[in-house]
């Protein structure tokens, strides 16, 4: 007999979001997903989609690390658990015996606010303050490679993962699935950190030097 595979959607339903809206398909699978007025954005990705899972668990253990810092998509739940044990829906907390579990999801807070992703930059000096520190802070906290430019052949070629808030103009990164982590590797970690700055300076750049956002 064929068992019925259980979809995304409907895990997440069980996991108490039964309300969800797709985002543009990235590498990995995301919702914005509705409680009443509030808005946050969840992912989720099996063990199986080996990419995936690495990605979502890679930006969930960073935004663990990072989630008081202001400039942030702050995390509001991570979860690893396994089919086997649905009907209980073991909520890990955060430590897991990684064998057993088929899933990880996480939930991080949704920022109204547009992409920053033509070539437009950011222009307003406090916005470019804060953000400076938040990668400053991120670096300090053993986190590093923001991956904020998406590059071909070494040349930038635009702007991406990176959201202004539509209130208070403040830049926020929202997916650190690519990130390197200093305990994992320095050699990584400190080659994130230059490639970070160059970035930053990049986005920053881009503003002033293309204000029609024509090119980085
Ligand atoms: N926390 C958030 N608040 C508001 N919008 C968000 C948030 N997270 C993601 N988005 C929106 O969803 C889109 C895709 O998000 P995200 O980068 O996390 O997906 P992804 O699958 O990792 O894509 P990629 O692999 O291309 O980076 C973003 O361009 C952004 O518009
Ligand atoms: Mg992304």
């Amino acid at each position: 007999m064929d068992r019925h595979k259980v979809s995304k959607e409907e895990l997440l339903a069980k996991l108490g979001f039964p309300v969800l809206e797709p985002l543009p398909k990235g590498m990995t699978e995301s919702y914005i997903a509705y409680k009443g007025d509030s808005r946050s954005v969840v992912k989720i990705a099996e063990k199986s989609e080996e990419a995936k899972y690495r990605n979502i668990k890679n930006d969930a253990d960073a935004l663990m690390l990072v989630s008081d810092i202001s400039g942030i998509a702050r995390i509001l739940r991570y979860e690893m658990f396994s089919l086997s044990n649905a009907s209980k829906w073991i909520n890990l907390h955060f430590h897991t015996n990684l064998a057993t579990q088929d899933y990880v999801m996480f939930e991080r807070e949704y920022i109204p606010g547009t992409d920053i992703a033509g070539f437009h930059g950011i222009k307003d000096f406090e916005a470019i303050e804060s953000f400076r520190r938040c990668i400053l802070k991120l670096h300090e906290r053993g986190i590093s490679g923001l991956d904020m430019i998406e590059w071909h052949n070494d040349r930038p070629d635009h702007i991406y993962n990176l959201i202004q808030h539509q209130e208070t103009g403040q830049p926020y990164l929202f997916d650190l699935g690519r990130c390197y982590l200093l305990e994992q590797s320095f050699k990584a970690y400190n080659q994130g950190i230059r490639k970070d700055w160059r970035e930053f300076d990049l986005i920053v750049d881009s503003a002033y030097r293309r204000p029609n956002g024509i090119n980085l």
